[in-house]
């Protein structure tokens, strides 16, 4: 199948000077078990998604780099997300933490690499975001970023070493909506990328969403995905599934009214799937 239509969103931030372009949906990998991450993601590409978020901590990497292999997609159509897991912020460990990932990914150069957490307790922000910024003057990644970043650490690592983030990766979805953080990361250029943004499927069932589905005749899975997409973050939802990673691609024939959006931000509560960066910070 050929690629979903999903629009590029620049990343001009933590790269070598050029602008870097991310699809804004792409599929996530987060408890796909190494064993079927093969041919899961093989099938999410026949599907025709074509970036792909993956991390050391997930313990599946080779799969994607094996279903990258045999998918035959020119390399530069691809887009690859990997990340640095919490064991290896010390610098030193962090280059090997990169070599590793790319070793299993079996490519030559990653697009995006981003811390996974804020480990702010073990090692200095400042001196990872620093092992971060060598290794994108290696050349082997094109961005690199932070995931669960508040905005204590944000202004650190920016302050300490002149490099803004291309990308903070955190959990939003309708029940944690994260405007003063979005705002923040918009303000200082940084594109947010939305984990679980489907709330690991706790969203789906609720009545206003329901409702404008009904409204709208999608489902609640498109319904969200669009109010992501409309509110310009990027996203990559997660599926076992060959007809739901199809269902959670047709998100760009249809729009939700100003007010629909409003409706689904309303549902806001602050109320998280994963864990508070400040509960992770200290434990590897
Ligand atoms: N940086 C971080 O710290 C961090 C943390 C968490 C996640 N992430 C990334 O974000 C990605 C997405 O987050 P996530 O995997 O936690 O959660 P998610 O994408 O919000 O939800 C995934 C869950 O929703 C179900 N689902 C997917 N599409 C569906 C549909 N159309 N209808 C009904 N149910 C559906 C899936 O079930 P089936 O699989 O059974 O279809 C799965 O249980 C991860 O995979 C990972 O790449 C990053």
């Amino acid at each position: 199948m050929s690629a979903i239509p999903a629009p590029m969103i620049p990343l001009t931030n933590g790269t070598r000077g050029e602008t870097v372009n991310i699809p804004q949906l792409g599929f996530g990998t987060y408890k796909v078990p190494p064993a079927d991450t093969q041919r899961i993601v093989e099938e999410a590409l026949e599907v025709g998604y074509r970036h792909i978020d993956t991390a050391e901590m997930y313990g599946n990497e080779a799969g994607v780099g094996k279903a990258i292999a045999s998918a035959g997609i020119p390399r530069d159509q691809l887009f690859i997300t990997s990340k640095l897991n919490n064991a290896f912020h010390d610098p030193k460990a962090a280059h090997k933490a990169f070599d590793d990932t790319m070793t299993a990914l079996g490519i030559d150069v990653l697009d995006l690499f981003l811390v996974h957490w804020p480990m702010a307790k073990t090692t200095s922000l400042e001196a990872t975001w620093t092992a971060m910024v060598d290794i994108l003057g290696s050349g082997r990644v094109r961005a690199v970023g932070v995931s669960n970043y508040q905005p204590d650490h944000l202004r650190t690592i920016i302050n300490a070493t002149g490099v803004t983030p291309a990308v903070n990766q955190i959990e939003v979805h309708p029940y944690l909506t994260q405007e003063p953080l979005r705002e923040l990361d918009k303000e200082l250029g940084i594109v947010t990328e939305a984990w679980s943004p489907l709330a690991r499927g706790v969203v789906l069932s609720d009545p206003t969403i329901d409702r404008i589905a009904g409204e709208l005749s999608r489902t609640a899975s498109q319904v969200v995905l669009r109010w992501h997409i409309q509110r310009g973050d990027v996203v990559f939802p997660k599926s076992m599934h060959r007809a739901r990673m199809e269902e959670n691609a047709k998100i760009f024939d249809f729009e939700l009214t100003d007010g629909q959006m409003a409706e689904i931000t309303a549902l806001n509560r602050n109320e998280r799937q994963g864990s508070h960066p400040d509960e992770v910070q200290g434990v590897k």
